[in-house]
């Protein structure tokens, strides 16, 4: 409580102390209120929940309190967002180390989603590139993720801006996939014309964009999957396609100046025998042990042999601004094999559809 003095003062001088002690008294108490939450009326904006880890059947979309971005934040109202593997391996909570060591060992604590594209609704006081109403996108799987929802806060490193023509759903099926197929690619320095490529897990996200990567260079680039993907891959580019159930690329006899592997499936020794003899095996995932496995024969494969293993390690947003040059030119187009509205019905099937493994490109969905 203020003290309020009262001595050798005139009624006016007094009435007027009293006015300002008033005043005070009110922005002292207003103050009180925003320290400790209480009366301040919160926002809520919805999120997709995960209630228990195991299935997709755990999701639910619910309210949270709407985020409010740090310093160097951008709180994003999210138009669309993209499902990757990693959101489903968060969902299943497999393999429990790291996973639940990061989100939760037994009550997941994470909303997932990675690959957003959205508009900025407001920036924190450090922001500089950002202003509310730009669109952008951008991966948050290096920021905690959180896409599956209305707003989300991410660092404004993590956005880039979108281009005007490029619709939400195709931002939001770019980052992630787009950066480790440009990565992988890279590692390969694949890129002079004839030179041969072979992408393994070639239909899905890294795959459809990899390809298009890969054909700016006339590259001669195989793509290995199932077989109902089969006529779709050779109508985004690919030259040969073969289907894994039926043919072993690694017995077939035929060489490859890069192995792109998304599913590391295989002993190393395998792969090094389809590569020719400068060749470089790029894998960027698979199973843990498969690429724990890859990872160990490293050094047996480098003392022996001219041929190189590359273990790509995301390096998310990177190189977005190269996707929209490429997208404004009318070289690149994210491949979308569907879209879903972001109701708990309609996103459980988004991740039903994404666990059979039955896309041809990105899963989208629109918020
Ligand atoms: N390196 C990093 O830092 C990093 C970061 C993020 C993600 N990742 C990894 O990057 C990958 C993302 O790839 P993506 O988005 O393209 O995945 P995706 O959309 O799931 O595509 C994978 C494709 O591989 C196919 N496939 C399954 N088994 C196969 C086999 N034995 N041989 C050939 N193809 C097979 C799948 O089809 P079917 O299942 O129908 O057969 C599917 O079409 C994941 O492995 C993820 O874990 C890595």
């Amino acid at each position: 409580m203020l003290k309020r003095e009262t001595a050798r003062k005139s009624p006016i001088e007094y009435e007027k102390m009293q006015e300002h002690l008033d005043m005070l008294e009110e922005i002292y108490k207003a103050e009180e209120q925003i320290a400790s939450g209480e009366g301040i009326a919160h926002e809520d904006a919805k999120a997709l929940l995960l209630r228990r880890y195991g299935s997709p059947d755990f999701l639910e979309v619910d309210e949270i309190e709407k985020p409010a971005p740090a310093g160097d934040e951008v709180l994003v109202r999210v138009h669309a967002v993209s499902i990757n593997d990693w959101d489903w391996a968060l969902i299943l909570g497999t393999p429990f180390i790291p996973n639940r060591l990061m989100t939760g060992l037994l009550r997941p604590k994470i909303v997932v989603g990675s690959d957003i594209a959205g508009r900025v609704e407001t920036v924190g006081s450090k922001v500089t590139r950002f202003k509310p109403g730009d669109e952008v996108f951008g991966d948050l799987s290096g920021c905690g993720f959180g896409g599956f929802a209305e707003f989300v806060c991410a660092p404004e490193s993590a956005l880039m801006f979108k281009p005007p023509k490029m619709s939400f759903e195709q931002a939001a099926a770019i980052p992630q996939a787009g950066m480790l197929a440009l990565q992988g690619i890279a590692a390969g320095q694949t890129h002079k014309p004839g030179q041969t490529v072979l992408i393994n897990g070639a239909g899905g996200g890294v795959g459809s964009i990899a390809i298009q990567l890969l054909k700016l260079h006339q590259v001669e680039v195989t793509g290995v999957d199932a077989a109902a993907k089969l006529e779709a891959m050779k109508l985004w580019g690919y030259d040969h396609v073969i289907d894994y159930a039926a043919q072993d690329f690694t017995r077939s006899g035929k060489r490859y100046d890069l192995i792109l592997d998304v599913k590391t499936d295989r002993p190393l020794a395998d792969y090094e025998h389809a590569l020719n003899p400068h060749g470089v095996y790029a894998t960027v995932g698979g199973q843990l042990p498969r690429l724990l496995q890859v990872a160990c024969s490293r050094f047996r494969f480098w003392r022996t042999s001219e041929k190189t293993l590359s273990v790509v390690a995301l390096k998310a947003n990177r190189d977005l601004h190269y996707f929209n040059e490429l997208f404004g030119s009318d070289k690149f187009k994210p491949v979308i094999d569907s879209v879903y509205a972001f109701s708990e019905a309609d996103v459980r099937k988004a991740f039903h559809h994404f666990g059979t493994s039955a896309h041809k490109g990105k899963i989208v969905v629109s918020t």
